[in-house]
């Protein structure tokens, strides 16, 4: 039996007013940094309103005798889980594509003969806004079966004012339609449209002049995105973008170094990026800089898998400069048409052995890192109650087992939203 460690989190909130709630009869893997998981067996969780007020070994819970108890029945607890890097608002779909690669196609020809993210792109514009939200709404409730309680949603299959707004409207929609927290992401930079064949520099300056300013006019999002990469943007096209997002006092952060080297992981901490995100070809001196600025690491082994990259990210020279690692689903048409978090789990640890403890810190503490989210990721006083519960023995089963969802109740904001623990 381990206790948490007594420092406050960064974003931590003084908890206003009494205890309303003692979770107890619970395991909580707190994921707070110390002992493994920051497990504390046979807990408690005392809650005050929408922020935990006291967690640790159940018979130091301090006495709150008007509180609601709820029994959680031996069930393990962990922060609400983060999926920090997605592009799940789209329309149509890329099985055609699937197949094409199968057939011996690589990503890059397919994108080169004006397919790829352009043919979803055309999908997309097309699309209504009520479509849009309905077919994100599906994979958003199968990432919320699976304990995920705050979501980050890009725009990038618009490439034109509207439809950029149109999918950023449809993401902060998610966030009114179902109880979890949505983070968008302005990702202009995503790919050339059709209409700018030929004239990237020209495309930037649109983005730069008038599509982001609009959006952040708009308050459409909270972070700015890039896609660096020979398919994409260049690095000063990309250096563009961030300029720009820093004038209208957004974070940025960066598709670095997916299919080749670009030293995109350098570009992006160079720019104080929240994360650098696939990395599969980052160099050391990208890694050193990230260490240095603090950007996260956010891994993607769905893109890594479903395109069935060779390349691995360089995870031991993260790990050796302390860079801290977040995983996500990337879920997208394309490279990761997949809603699971927990499958990512499982990937993380087999594809870039990292441990299961890793990677659930990487859907946890360091996924909230990545999004700029001082105030969740760990179960430690001051920060949101957002909780998922599972019927496991031990944490390492959520990274070891695929295909057998054990979460059993999901809370947020210091309320039940589904199931029981
Ligand atoms: O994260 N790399 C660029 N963007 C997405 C793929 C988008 C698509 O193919 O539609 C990614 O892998
Ligand atoms: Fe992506």
């Amino acid at each position: 039996m381990t206790r948490p460690p007594v420092t406050t989190a960064a974003g931590a909130r003084a908890a206003s007013g009494p205890v309303t709630t003692v979770i107890e009869n619970v395991h909580v893997a707190t994921m707070q940094p110390g002992a493994p998981y920051g497990a504390v067996r046979d807990a408690a969780i005392a809650l005050a309103g929408e922020l935990v007020a006291w967690v640790g070994p159940r018979a130091e819970c301090p006495a709150a005798p008007a509180a609601r108890r709820v029994d959680a029945r031996g069930r393990w607890a962990t922060p609400g889980l983060v999926d920090c890097h997605t592009h799940l608002v789209y329309a149509g779909n890329r099985a055609a594509e699937f197949e094409m690669r199968l057939a011996g196609a690589t990503y890059e020809e397919i994108a080169r003969a004006g397919g790829g993210i352009v043919s979803t792109v055309q999908a997309t514009r097309a699309a209504t806004e009520e479509a849009l939200l309905a077919q994100a709404l599906r994979r958003v409730d199968a990432l919320r079966r699976e304990g995920v309680t705050t979501l980050e949603v890009k725009s990038g299959y618009g490439l034109e004012a509207a439809a950029e707004a149109k999918m950023l409207r449809v993401a902060r929609a998610i966030g009114r339609e179902r109880p979890l927290t949505v983070r968008t992401t302005f990702l202009g930079a995503h790919a050339l449209p059709p209409e700018y064949a030929g004239r990237a520099d020209d495309y930037v300056e649109a983005i730069v002049e008038s599509m982001l300013p609009q959006v952040a006019a708009e308050g459409l999002a909270d972070a700015v995105d890039a896609f660096c990469e020979r398919i994409a943007f260049t690095a000063d096209q990309t250096r563009r973008v961030f300029e720009a997002a820093k004038r209208h006092g957004l974070p940025v952060k960066l598709h670095a170094d997916q299919l080749s080297d670009g030293n995109g992981a350098l570009l992006a901490a160079r720019h104080g990026a929240l994360s650098a995100d696939h990395l599969e070809y980052t160099n050391a001196a990208g890694v050193a800089a990230m260490a240095q600025a603090g950007t996260v690491a956010v891994l993607l082994p769905g893109a890594f898998y479903f395109l069935r990259e060779k390349e691995l990210p360089p995870v031991e020279t993260l790990r050796r400069h302390g860079v801290p690692m977040a995983i996500a689903t990337d879920c997208n048409p394309g490279s990761s048409p997949i809603a699971s978090l927990l499958l990512m789990l499982s990937m993380a640890c087999t594809l870039f052995r990292l441990t299961p403890e890793e990677a659930l810190a990487g859907v946890t503490r360091n996924a909230a890192l990545a999004l700029g989210l001082g105030d969740r990721g760990t179960i430690a006083p001051g920060l949101v109650a957002d909780l998922a519960f599972w019927d496991i023995g031990a944490p390492a089963e959520l990274a070891y087992q695929v295909c057998l969802n054990a979460c059993v109740g999901v809370w947020r904001s210091g309320q039940p939203v589904f199931g029981a623990p």
